[in-house]
């Protein structure tokens, strides 16, 4: 067990402990996305049975839905090596070259943030994922040559929260593609449940409601909220953690009881106040928030429309009352 919080630094390093005892070891660990495991459990067992490694797969959705930990467990599955990169860092396709060539049979690549490929690296990839190929330029101008390498069989696994931004010919590549949805109320109250036994914690069941509904159905943010209530409760020394500690941990992070965080308010506010409340574009959403138009889009939009606190018509989206009644207006 982690010991007792007690300056920032150890608040990171517990953190970062504790998340790797909170991520699902096996696909029954993993609660909910039912659709995608069922999926994938037809993949993995097909590739078994033929004895080839797995498809190339693309994870697509929300941060803290679980894209990562599903790649660890495909890759614990068949009991691959799992290889992690971040796509910013493969900056040359010398970079991407070095990384192939040291594969071995069966092992799973890691891409995360695939949308920030650099398109010549991407390029590269293409030809590594159709035939298993990496094809090296050497060389400038009309004396360059193309020198073909075999590529040990190996799965790729790309990851994103855009993807949108994941060009087309990158995307026919990939064997099978899963969007990772919201988790439901009850698979977050379940997550939360299974947190809390795993860091032995004693928690009221107004406790765990009260997490699951400001999570924005995310695990990874019912997981933070959990570890910072008990931070909260151990501080004071209080054995079971109540509805009171859990408001207090929001009170800290900036966050009200629907989840909504600083910025979510200030994007209805604006919607309301600024806009009369008529429909707005994105583009003037966007200029008034001083955000990029795509970070609304894709990151601020999609929980407060989950909820039913905007709603898109054809003229822009609009606060709904339900969002008003929330905000006191
Ligand atoms: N289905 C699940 N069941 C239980 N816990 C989960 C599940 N999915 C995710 N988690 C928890 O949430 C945390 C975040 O998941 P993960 O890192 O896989 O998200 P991600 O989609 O890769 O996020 P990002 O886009 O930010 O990389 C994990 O450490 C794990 O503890
Ligand atoms: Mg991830």
């Amino acid at each position: 067990m982690p010991k007792k919080v007690k300056t920032s630094k150890n608040i990171i390093k517990d953190d970062q402990f504790i998340d790797s005892f909170l991520r699902p070891k096996t696909f029954n660990d993993y609660i909910g996305q039912g659709k995608i495991k069922k999926g994938l459990e037809i993949i993995l067992k097909a590739a078994q049975k033929r004895r080839e490694s797995i498809d190339h797969l693309l994870f697509y959705g929300q941060p803290g839905l679980g894209k990562t930990t599903l790649a660890t467990l495909v890759a614990g599955e068949t009991g691959a090596n799992l290889r992690i990169v971040s796509a910013p860092s493969l900056n040359r396709t010398g970079d991407l070259a070095a990384l192939l060539t040291n594969l071995e049979e069966r092992d799973v690549l890691f891409i995360d943030e695939a949308h920030r490929l650099n398109p010549a690296v991407e390029e590269v990839f293409y030809s590594a994922m159709d035939s298993g190929r990496l094809n090296i330029t050497i060389g400038k101008g009309p004396s360059s040559r193309i020198i073909p390498i075999d590529l040990p069989p190996f799965t790729l696994i790309a990851a994103t929260t855009r993807i949108n931004l994941i060009s087309s010919p990158l995307r026919s590549r990939f064997g099978a593609i899963f969007r990772l949805d919201y988790y439901n109320n009850e698979e977050i109250n379940t997550i939360i449940e299974r947190s809390a036994d795993i860091l032995k914690i004693k928690i009221a069941l107004d406790a765990v409601s009260t997490i699951a509904k400001a999570s924005r159905f995310t695990p990874r943010l019912a997981n933070r909220l959990l570890k910072r209530s008990r931070d909260i409760a151990e501080v004071n020394d209080i054995r079971v953690i109540k509805r009171e500690i859990v408001l207090e941990a929001f009170d800290m992070l900036g966050i009200d009881e629907m989840g909504l965080e600083i910025h979510d308010r200030r994007l209805l506010e604006i919607m309301i106040e600024k806009f009369g409340n008529r429909p707005v574009g994105i583009n003037s959403l966007a200029a008034s928030l001083g955000e990029d138009k795509d970070t609304i889009e894709e990151i601020y939009e999609p929980y407060l429309l989950k909820i039913g606190f905007i709603q898109r018509t054809p003229s822009g989206r609009i606060a709904t009352s339900e969002a008003k009644k929330w905000l006191g207006y």
